[in-house]
């Protein structure tokens, strides 16, 4: 299976609505790909939907930060048979673990570890029927490592690797038909750091470059793809540095960053 080839892929797209989701959207509509569009903002998802064209692409707007917001997507999206998911969909908060505001901590567990892990699971389960399937998740390089003044951010993300990671391993050795990834950006110029509170510190790549590298990586069953050669670096040298060294660096990294 290519996409791309004439092979009418049909994907489920969570966080279209803006940044690296609304990217990769428009990637697999260039690769011949029928798109399903899930987000909360409506506007933002019809004004894309209007740009790929009615006959490329689907809207469900979901919030999935409940279990019921994430049944409603997968229920729905039935109807199209879909054989991909860009679970995608995700945020971050700045500011030390002891002066962040709890419940928009557990809003972000909702959705980045909950939600994520839900889709995955229900999507897993129907494309293992099927017999064949894509599912990319988004992680980040975050996930590589202690992340202090995102704390909770960067141990949700290390959730999304390391649960992708493991799912990637049983699929190899069952001999399974469906593929998983796990993508892990560095910075990626998007609303997400404006999301967060707070202005980047590093030059991000674009949400287009991430995308790009994104499919390529899934369409090969890619365990881990790192979207650029800095990353790549990064996790590299994260894997073999002790963890508090490497959220050390975590530290000033985020320590640059001013609030907005
Ligand atoms: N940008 C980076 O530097 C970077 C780096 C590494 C990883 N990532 C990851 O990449 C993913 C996409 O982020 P992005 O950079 O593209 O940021 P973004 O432009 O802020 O996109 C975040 C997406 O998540 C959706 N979302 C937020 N809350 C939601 C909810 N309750 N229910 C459903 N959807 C919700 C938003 O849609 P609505 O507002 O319409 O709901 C939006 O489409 C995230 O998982 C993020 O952690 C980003």
């Amino acid at each position: 299976m290519r996409f791309g080839r004439g092979e009418g892929h049909i994907a489920v797209i969570t966080g279209a609505s803006s940044g690296i989701g609304a990217a990769i959207a428009r990637e697999l509509v260039r690769r011949q790909t029928f798109v399903i569009l899930s987000g909360r903002n409506e506007e933002a998802l019809d004004k894309l939907a209007a740009e790929l064209g009615a006959e490329t692409c689907a809207v469900i707007p979901a919030d999935l930060s409940t279990a019921e917001g994430c049944r409603k997507l997968f229920e729905s999206s039935l109807a199209y048979s879909p054989d991909v998911l860009i679970n995608n969909a995700g945020y971050g908060i700045y500011g030390r673990f002891d002066e962040t505001d709890a419940e928009k901590e557990t809003g972000l567990v909702d959705l980045n570890v909950r939600a994520m892990h839900i889709l995955f699971k229900l999507y897993g389960d129907e494309f293992e029927r099927n017999g064949r399937g894509y599912i990319l998740n988004t992680a980040s390089l975050a996930g590589f490592m202690p992340g202090p003044l995102m704390a909770s951010y960067y141990a949700s993300k290390a959730y999304v690797l390391r649960l992708t990671q493991a799912v990637w391993l049983e699929k190899l050795f069952t001999g399974s038909k469906v593929k998983v990834s796990v993508l892990c950006p560095g910075p990626v110029d998007t609303k997400f750091n404006e999301t967060a509170g707070i202005t980047g510190f590093f030059k991000g790549i674009t949400a287009e470059e991430c995308a790009k590298a994104a499919i390529d990586g899934m369409e090969h069953g890619l365990p881990m793809i790192l979207p650029s050669a800095v990353v790549k670096a990064v996790a590299v040298m994260s894997a073999v540095t002790p963890a508090l060294v490497a959220g050390t660096f975590a530290y000033l990294a985020q320590k640059g960053k001013k609030r907005i």
